[in-house]
């Protein structure tokens, strides 16, 4: 009984000093500041089995398409990715090198992730990272999915292709 009080008294303590430390401003949200390594990881490993368990949707017929490639190219030029990942022959925009954790660099990631995976992520966003939920920004689900089209692709597409499919008309 003794114990049990005693366990009780010590959650109470500690519930109430984690409330004055995050509460009173003594927990530093800088993103300059680098998280400590078990809370960098803890939040990959989240992130990552969160999108693997939530990525379900089936991706379309015309995926491989050069015509939806193509579409998602322009897309993934004007709708802002670019900016923070850069794309083949273009550089990211300085502002993102603020950004923890960086943002990815897609060519490595296009053969990690599954079309699915990629589509949830871009639909979605990610949360506690930079990146940005296009759904809520209002993008279609098939405009998304020709992003996902290109970025697939990325491994393959050279500086001159992301060029000429981007060039405006
Ligand atoms: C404001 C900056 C920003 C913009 C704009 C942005 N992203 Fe991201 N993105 C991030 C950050 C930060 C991450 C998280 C870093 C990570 O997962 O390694 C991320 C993660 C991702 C991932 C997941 C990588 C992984 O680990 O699985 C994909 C895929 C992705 N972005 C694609 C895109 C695409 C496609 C667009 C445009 C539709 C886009 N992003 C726009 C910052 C951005």
């Amino acid at each position: 009984m003794r114990l049990l009080a005693f366990i009780g008294a010590l959650a109470i303590i500690v519930a109430i000093a984690a409330a004055v430390f995050f509460f009173g401003g003594f927990w530093s949200v800088a993103e300059s500041q680098d998280d400590p390594a078990i809370v960098s990881w803890a939040l990959a490993s989240v992130r990552s089995a969160s999108v693997a368990r939530q990525a379900t949707a089936a991706p379309p017929a015309n995926l491989d398409e050069p015509a939806t490639v193509q579409a998602g190219a322009r897309s993934y030029a004007t709708i802002g990715c670019v900016n923070c990942h850069g794309g083949p022959g273009v550089k990211w925009a300085k502002f993102s090198e603020g950004l923890k954790p960086v943002p990815a660099d897609l060519v490595a990631m296009a053969k990690e992730r599954t079309p699915a995976e990629l589509f949830w992520v871009i639909k979605n966003g990610v949360k506690f990272t930079g990146m940005p939920s296009f759904g809520l920004a209002g993008a279609s689900d098939q405009d998304i999915w020709s992003i996902v089209a290109f970025v697939h692709k990325l491994p393959t597409v050279t500086e001159a292709d992301y060029k000429t499919w981007t060039a405006s008309p």
